[in-house]
């Protein structure tokens, strides 16, 4: 690989890190120290992980560095350290937070200045530069769970992205009908992708019809009226029998054609009850993909448990997928307003628990054909 790519990685390094600092540039210390809720990490302490996920794979691992603190990795391992507890931790905080974010990323750049990416890199971590793609990914995924706690605080509004896409207005209602056949779902051999899109395999499905638009709101509160159903998070009555959207402080009026976000699987389930459909297999999705519309302003709930695809092997480890795969998450796929494009790839596959939606989850349905 030539120096012209290397200068690429750095560049697309420094832009994601601008777009992370621009997230928390307008709180002050207080904020980001605050413990927002049991479910997400203080924001400093998120800042701290993505420097010391950085300096542990791109430093310590590919450079063969010592760390610049040995007692950091402790405290931002995230399998150690639930979000529950993460609050009470001695982590970094201020100027040393900064300091070690600028630290880290001095020595990153050292040590791409020293190492092969060509393909025949002996290291499969260097190999078409993987191990940098993956840490832009973190950092860009680590900025959508900071978007998740940032929609709960009072006067914040997002410079880098807009919570408030244009939804599609036309054909609700309408289906896509998916025929009967064989689909190759997963990440192909080359590129990046995580572990769990591959291996890339084939898949028979049955013909089955799948709407081309999420679920809006307007839809939401019919089934809401009807069953007595709660509403999403970050809903507040208006006050006349309405709904206000209340992300961030605000009381806007609630767009009744935007994708209905923030439920829970559990919720999208039994809407796709109420409906008389039901959520899609990952499957249905991925094959149904390119003749979706209104993609990529909420994940889409659905019904497949989190489980590794045929021949998956944990790479570069385990505590990415594997430990999560089982019956007890369900899949989400396509990507939200809070998601950078180069995550939302249509292979990506995440996953959360069925009760959460600080997520921003919206529901689509499908049925039998
Ligand atoms: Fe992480």
């Amino acid at each position: 690989m030539t120096a012209i790519s290397k200068d690429a990685i750095a560049g697309r390094l420094s832009e994601v890190r601008e777009r992370t600092l621009a997230l928390v540039d307008p709180l002050d210390d207080d904020q980001l120290n605050r413990v927002h809720s049991p479910l997400l990490s203080p924001l400093a302490w998120d800042l701290g992980h993505i420097a010391n996920f950085e300096e542990l794979w791109l430093v310590q691992r590919i450079g063969g560095r010592e760390p610049l603190r040995g007692d950091l990795g402790r405290l931002y391992d995230a399998i150690e350290n639930p979000r529950t507890i993460r609050g009470e931790l001695p982590i970094l905080h201020g100027p040393e937070l900064r300091a070690y974010l600028a630290d880290v990323r001095r020595r990153t750049l050292e040590v791409l200045a020293e190492v092969d990416l060509s393909p025949e890199a002996e290291d499969p971590l260097l190999r078409e530069a993987f191990v940098y793609e993956m840490l832009l990914a973190h950092e860009l995924q680590h900025n959508e769970t900071m978007l998740q706690l940032l929609m709960g605080l009072d006067g914040y509004q997002p410079t880098c992205v807009d919570p408030d896409p244009a939804p599609e207005r036309d054909g609700s209602a309408e289906m896509v009908r998916i025929d009967a056949g064989e689909h190759r779902i997963g990440a192909a051999p080359l590129g990046f992708a995580y572990d769990n899109e591959r291996e890339r395999h084939r898949v028979e499905l049955a013909a089955f019809d799948v709407d081309r638009l999420p679920v809006a709101n307007r839809a939401f509160i019919d089934f809401m009226e009807e069953t007595g159903a709660a509403p999403p998070m970050h809903w507040k009555p208006d006050g006349s029998g309405g709904w206000l959207d209340a992300r961030m402080g605000r009381r806007a009026r609630l767009d009744l054609d935007r994708p209905v976000a923030h439920v829970s699987w559990e919720e999208a389930d039994a809407f796709a009850l109420w409906a008389g459909k039901r959520l899609p297999s990952e499957f249905e999705w991925e094959a149904a993909r390119p003749q979706l519309g209104g993609l990529g302003q909420v994940w889409e709930w659905t019904s497949s448990h989190f489980l590794p695809y045929p021949g998956f092997e944990a790479f570069p480890y385990p505590e990415y997928s594997e430990v999560f795969f089982g019956d007890g998450h369900r899949v989400l796929r396509g990507g939200s307003w809070a998601t950078h494009p180069s995550v939302a790839r249509p292979t990506f596959r995440n996953w959360d628990l069925p009760q959460r939606r600080q997520i921003f989850s919206g529901i689509r349905l499908a049925r039998e054909a």
